[in-house]
């Protein structure tokens, strides 16, 4: 199956990481043979390909939960094997990522110069009908990102409480009419179970107001069929652990770029960044602060860059909901 994928903010990240090469070759008097990039969510290769293509010498370990994503990836990057490797796992094992490299390239001195996380869903699992994250191809309903994780979209809908269904599509999508969706669920499947994605997008469509039924049903769907991939994939649990991690794999230089696509993981990023990159109002009185003491981030964001450009977003729609931040570890 082919899929037509464009990475997003392909420019700018092609530049910061190769300035962020540079400049932490630089830093630490080393060779760009001993800087490692993680590009920390793979998946279809593309941010990771034009990077082995701008970038000289620069090792690349590609991280992906999902076999598949890893699969088409190495594929696309053949012509770099040699500077590429592949680890699969859920991005928040960052020092198992970077070990592994170091065993790979059989390089100790491997160094991490940059990390990228691009969140969310690449656009082949959204388009792979089979795999039950799209309310407009049916499948069964699955939504996993990793098919060995128990959890599927199929047990949240047809197991979770009338509660349960109401805290997770308010808290992860904001759904208006969360109440009448989980109480429309619950109806349904006691008749027989809810198995497949139109099927879903059935219930949701039957729950809200006649009204909606005829004008505006999809914004629903979408935005519960995103809560419950959130929930399958315990998404913003992972992107909080991997930001935890961050610290133990970081060098003083080490510059990471998030792409966020909903606010509640550019919440998390943004606490992060501001939370780490302030001086403490305790500690702003001293004449001399401890080096101990400093803030451990430098944010790098430019409101300019912040969001996709017009031009990028007529060409490519995923890019419209990104948000882009980049700081460095000082
Ligand atoms: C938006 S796509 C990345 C696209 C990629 N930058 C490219 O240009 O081809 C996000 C990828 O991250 C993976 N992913 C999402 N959450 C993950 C997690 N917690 N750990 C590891 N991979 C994850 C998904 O499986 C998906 O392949």
């Amino acid at each position: 199956m082919k899929f037509k994928h464009i990475p997003v903010k392909l420019e700018d990240t092609i530049i910061i990481a190769a300035n962020s090469v540079k400049s932490f070759c630089n830093k630490h008097n080393i060779n760009a043979d001993d800087c490692l990039i993680i590009d920390a969510t793979v998946g279809l290769g593309g941010h990771s390909l034009k990077m082995l293509e701008a970038i000289s010498d620069v090792k690349i370990v590609g991280i992906d939960r999902d076999p598949t994503a890893i699969k088409i990836a190495s594929e696309r990057c053949e012509n770099y094997k040699n500077r590429i490797c592949f680890f699969e796992s859920t991005f928040d094992n960052l020092e198992g990522a970077r070990d592994f490299a170091r065993e790979y390239f059989n390089n100790k001195k491997l160094q991490i110069a940059l990390i990228v996380f691009d969140f969310g869903v690449s656009s082949m699992q959204l388009d792979d009908g089979d795999r039950g994250f799209s309310y407009n191809k049916d499948a069964r309903l699955d939504m996993r990102m990793d098919s060995s994780s128990e959890l599927s979209a199929y047990e949240v809908v047809n197991n979770y409480s009338q509660t349960e269904l109401v805290e997770i599509f308010r808290k992860y999508s904001d759904e208006k009419y969360a109440n009448y969706i989980a109480k429309q669920i619950i109806t349904d499947r006691l008749a027989a179970p809810i198995n497949t994605t139109l099927q879903l997008a059935d219930t949701i469509k039957k729950a809200l107001p006649i009204k909606l039924q005829y004008t505006n049903y999809i914004s629903s769907q979408k935005r519960i069929f995103q809560a419950i991939r959130i929930e399958v994939n315990n998404e913003l649990g992972c992107i909080e652990d991997a930001l935890d991690s961050l610290f133990s794999v970081a060098n003083s230089g080490t510059n990471v770029i998030f792409m966020s696509y909903q606010s509640l993981e550019d919440k998390l990023v943004k606490s992060f960044i501001k939370t780490n990159s302030e001086l403490s109002a305790d500690l702003a009185h001293l004449p001399i602060v401890p080096d101990a003491l400093l803030p451990k981030l430098i944010d790098l964001t430019k409101k300019s860059q912040k969001l996709a450009s017009k031009s990028e977003e007529s060409e490519n729609s995923r890019s419209h909901s990104v948000r882009y931040r980049v700081c460095e570890f000082s």
